[in-house]
């Protein structure tokens, strides 16, 4: 029998060099940023019961983690605090003294070669666990922006190299820019969590953070999950006020918001797989269920694929071993 095939895609896999050869999506060590807990205290290198294998660290312990990274190559992290004390107005995250910046000024001491990036939110230093002032059970968009300003400035003198904002108020990345500008910061870029949805993938990370709203939801500030033209409106205001990078959040359910944002945008797109995606693998290859590093590298991979083109992982460590064995990449 004759068959009159004139297209056999199959030609292209045949041998692993070939199969590589032909790749469309590269990865590299350099696009991977992890986000870490630090707190407050002495000797603490704390598991964070649902996300085994993430802790949460004091800054005396935090070499272990630093060396870690640097034996891996991924040289850019996303530091959250989880301070001792909170308030009304979440006080803690302006503190010069406060956990973060403590954290700052020793990473880059001791690891000036890290690039620190920092997460500018209230949640986690507010008495209520929302991510502003309230007015009543509102978070006021206006006195919020000012208090962000306050945390971007006192991080920046710190020392970080570049901030990201993740309240979802609405005028933040225009206002924060001049603020970082007024204080001489001209050079610290703003990633902004442009695209942020509520979710509940977001739930083991307020687990690590307690940064568990206590009353009510996020509703009102981060984006509702049905929509996805919104996303595109949300990036370009943050395009228009001056975001050097946008990024989208949740991961892997989201992938279609990415590829859209990356169409919309000539600037970098980063994409956040967060704690809820970490955790379902993690339960999952407990359970036996699934093979978890292959389920990390593929899934990587695909968020590349989507139009990533910075990744924040719980799961860096992991996907620079498998881009190093040649198993991704
Ligand atoms: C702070 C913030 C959150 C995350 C990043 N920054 C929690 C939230 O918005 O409730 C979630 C990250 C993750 O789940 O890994 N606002």
């Amino acid at each position: 029998m004759k068959y009159e095939l004139t297209e056999r895609p199959r030609r292209l896999r045949t041998k692993p060099v070939l199969r590589r050869m032909v790749r469309e999506t590269r990865m590299s060590v350099d696009s991977l940023i992890y986000p870490f807990f630090v707190v407050e205290g002495e000797g603490i290198k704390e598991e964070i019961e649902t996300m085994p294998g993430q802790y949460r660290w004091s800054i005396d312990r935090l070499p272990e983690l630093l060396d870690e990274l640097e034996e891996h190559e991924v040289y850019s992290v996303l530091l959250f605090g989880v301070p001792d004390h909170k308030d009304e107005t979440g006080s803690g995250a302006y503190d010069d003294n406060g956990i973060i910046q403590k954290a700052l000024r020793f990473i880059k001491k001791k690891y000036p070669e890290m690039f620190c990036i920092t997460d500018i939110c209230m949640c986690e230093y507010t008495s209520h666990g929302h991510c502003g002032i309230l007015c009543g059970e509102y978070v006021d968009n206006d006195k919020t922006l000012e208090m962000l300003n306050r945390i971007a400035v006192s991080h920046a003198k710190a020392g970080a190299d570049m901030v990201a904002p993740s309240d979802m108020m609405d005028g933040r990345i225009g206002a924060m820019r001049e603020a970082l500008d007024e204080a001489g910061f001209v050079n610290i870029p703003i990633m902004s969590y442009a695209v942020k949805y509520a979710s509940a993938f977001y739930g083991p990370f307020r687990d690590a953070a307690g940064s568990a709203p206590s009353f009510g939801d996020r509703k009102s500030y981060q984006m509702d999950f049905h929509n996805v033209r919104e996303a595109i409106k949300e990036a370009q205001l943050d395009v228009e006020e001056g975001a050097d990078i946008l990024m989208v959040k949740p991961g892997m359910a989201y992938l279609d918001v990415l590829t859209k944002v990356k169409e919309y945008t000539e600037r970098p797109v980063a994409l956040y797989s967060v704690s809820g995606e970490y955790s379902m693998i993690k339960a999952g290859a407990k359970l036996g269920f699934i093979d978890e590093k292959k389920i990390i590298g593929e899934s990587a991979v695909c968020m590349f694929r989507a139009g990533a083109d910075i990744l924040i992982t719980y799961f860096a460590c992991e996907i620079a071993d498998l881009i190093r064995k040649g198993e991704i990449g």
